[in-house]
């Protein structure tokens, strides 16, 4: 009996250092020290023995379990802290690579622009009108005194949804919206996306934008419209720049002028930008038609006003040299990537 005691003793020792799990521990450790284990096994044969044997191999089965515990105890200590080391090594993190950079959006280059046309009249104490891009006829045409079979229709190749209503061809039904809603003193600028019926190439789209600009208080004069645009050319294409107006027509305006600035390519002198002409036309404006102003329920016997258009494509282009409006519209991440 002292030599089986002996040999599970070894056997159980040698097993151990072999192991490498947990759970093949747990395993050993049932397998010899559980209730059917080869230990208590062995203690059952116990009876047999004479009344001088049991006490010595009893003390001998104590130190052998004893024995036992200690090392799986210690195995186990091993076992954990070998799994510890190899999650700490798998897990390590390399503070020396480099990160991934993401790459940050960037305005559009219209909208850039639309940034700085909204600064230059917000700090004029203009504020910032908007409406609908599907619009009456009424607001479109009709109240801006341009009846049904006008002339003036023809020049706007209008998108019609419906008899009585269109995609806007300017942002100038946004006059009247604003008109209707509100008293003098008004001053607002409309930005936003209109409508026509163009083909595209280099300077023409069906979708564009524009401001539209008014002011309708008592008092208001054309020199104020000039003083404005004068400040405004100034604001967006440097202090050297000049103005000029040009007599026009509209109907919504009398009298009514086509605005240009001193080229932004030569100053004035001629270039292949401005054909040669040292001017580049890139405004409409005038005095609100009587009739424009009636129409929205304001005296023009009291009040008075100028309002103006301008095509903000044109503006950004000439702002950045970019010769094709196609490229504002294409959204090629190379071209987009330089603002
Ligand atoms: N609505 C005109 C257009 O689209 C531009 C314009 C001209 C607007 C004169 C105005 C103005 O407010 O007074 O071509």
């Amino acid at each position: 009996m002292k030599q089986q005691l002996e040999a599970i003793q070894k056997q159980a020792l040698d097993k151990l250092t072999q192991i490498s799990e947990i759970r093949e521990l747990e395993d050993l450790k049932v397998a010899y020290l559980g209730k059917k284990g080869e230990l208590t096994r062995i203690l059952k044969g116990m009876g047999a023995l004479t009344a001088e044997e049991r006490p010595i191999i009893g003390q001998m089965a104590n130190e052998v379990r004893t024995a036992l515990e200690e090392s799986i105890a210690n195995t186990r200590a091993r076992l954990v802290r070998e799994e510890r080391n190899k999650r700490l090594k798998d897990e390590v993190i390399d503070v020396t690579l480099p990160g991934k950079i993401r790459a940050i959006g960037k305005k559009h280059p219209l909208t850039l622009v639309l940034d700085e046309l909204k600064d230059i009249f917000l700090g004029m104490g203009y504020e910032i009108a908007e409406g609908p891009e599907i619009e009456l006829d009424y607001n479109n045409f009709e109240a801006l005194n341009i009846p049904k079979n006008h002339p003036a229709r023809d020049t706007q190749d209008t998108f019609y949804i419906s008899e009585n209503v269109v995609l806007r061809t300017h942002t100038s039904p946004v006059q009247i919206r604003h008109m209707q809603n509100n008293k003098p003193p008004i001053r607002i600028i409309c930005p936003g996306r209109v409508y026509r019926s163009d083909a595209v190439d280099a300077t023409h789209s069906p979708v564009f934008h524009q401001v539209e600009g008014l002011v309708v208080d008592k008092g208001v004069t054309m020199g104020d419209l000039i003083g404005t645009l004068q400040a405004f050319a100034k604001a967006i294409f440097g202090k050297d720049t000049r103005i000029r107006l040009r007599p026009h027509h509209f109907p919504f305006t009398e009298p009514s002028a086509e605005v240009d600035v001193s080229c932004w390519g030569c100053g004035g002198t001629g270039c292949r930008i401005c054909k040669g002409e040292g001017w580049i036309e890139i405004l409409g404006a005038g005095m609100v038609h009587p009739n424009v102003l009636r129409e929205c329920n304001i005296d023009p016997e009291i009040y008075s006003g100028f309002a103006f258009g301008m095509g903000v494509e044109r503006i950004t282009m000439g702002k950045f040299g970019i010769d094709d409006m196609r490229l504002l519209f294409e959204n090629d991440v190379r071209f987009l990537k330089q603002f």
